[in-house]
């Protein structure tokens, strides 16, 4: 390259893609992120609007004023404990991508567990039906407590790919929560798999409403405890998605006493829980005599994750 041709020499103390992302990352490393560089890649990914693998290519470019000032923002609010995925707008879960905001809980990866014994459900009633001679037909599922869509939208995506044929319903008590679900079909092309509907957990059903499936990720943290969680979570994410009142059980109670009106024969309950969860649900369910094959399943970490059990009466 001639002379002419050269670029203007980078100022030293300009901020470069390397500089922000050391010094962002000690920032949010003393503002008590435990992911404090990958936060920064992220952010600073969006702010370009990059992927974040581009920024490896691009260390010693400066940043254009617009994109500092984006990043700024972005990095007082995560230094606040805002998660990364409302500034963002958006998560990954289960390979897809999801929009969220602060009206949604963020999708964790340990509710990919739940979307995975689903799926199982599926193929094991598909199995059965075929080796008794019956036609594969489709399996009805239900979602209760859909929030960003991101399980039901899991399911009904991979039985798509994978030729299994279901229908899926899928209810919030949240019109706005259900606004994004209804949003992140159409995103991921599955919107004509997929019906949503608002209200109080089987409350917007028809009564003659009947699944094969009957599973989903209800508020579960009891209400004394939300103040005690991280801030992230605490501060940030929506409450009506975490507060399951005096015990965390008050929306598996109401579950249990009613998904048996919405049973097709031997239909399948699948929750997820916290672990600790696990003993006083197996004992619910047990006690209440509608159930039967109750199990417990462990997430990726090996910890109890969801409650199992066929419905019987
Ligand atoms: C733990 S979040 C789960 C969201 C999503 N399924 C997930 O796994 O990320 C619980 C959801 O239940 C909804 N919810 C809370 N109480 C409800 C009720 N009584 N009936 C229906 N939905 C309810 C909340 O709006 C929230 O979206």
């Amino acid at each position: 390259m001639s002379q002419a041709e050269s670029p203007p020499p980078t100022p030293p103390e300009s901020w470069t893609v390397r500089r922000v992302l050391e010094w962002t990352t000690g920032h949010l490393k003393k503002h008590g992120s435990d992911t404090a560089r990958l936060d920064a890649e992220i952010l600073l990914a969006h702010a370009r609007g990059c992927q974040r693998i581009q920024l490896y290519t691009a260390y010693d470019e400066p940043l254009a004023d617009s994109v500092r000032a984006t990043m700024r923002d972005l990095v007082q609010r995560r230094a606040q404990a805002e998660p990364v995925a409302y500034l963002v707008g958006h998560r990954e879960f289960f390979s897809l991508n999801f929009r969220v905001t602060r009206d949604v809980l963020i999708p964790r990866p340990d509710t990919e567990t739940l979307v995975i014994e689903i799926i199982e459900g599926v193929k094991t009633l598909v199995a059965a039906r075929t080796s008794s001679g019956q036609a594969a037909g489709t399996v009805r599922i239900l979602d209760l407590c859909t929030g960003s869509g991101c399980v039901a939208i899991a399911v009904a995506k991979n039985c798509q790919m994978t030729k299994l044929n279901v229908n899926v319903i899928a209810t919030d008590i949240s019109p706005v929560a259900l606004s994004i679900a209804r949003e992140n079909a159409a995103a991921n092309k599955i919107d004509d798999r997929i019906e949503f509907f608002e209200g109080d957990l089987f409350a917007p059903l028809a009564s003659a409403a009947k699944f094969d499936i009957i599973a989903g990720n209800p508020p579960y943290i009891s209400s004394a405890e939300i103040d005690t969680l991280d801030a992230e979570v605490a501060k940030h994410e929506p409450r009506l998605a975490l507060d399951g009142g005096p015990t965390g059980l008050s929306v598996f109670e109401r579950l249990i006493a009613a998904a048996p009106q919405h049973a097709a024969p031997g239909a399948l309950f699948l929750m997820e829980m916290s672990p600790e969860q696990a003993e006083p649900l197996q004992q619910m369910l047990t006690a209440h005599g509608g159930y039967s094959d109750v199990t417990v399943r462990k997430d990726l970490a090996g910890r109890p994750r969801i409650i199992k059990a066929r419905i019987t009466g």
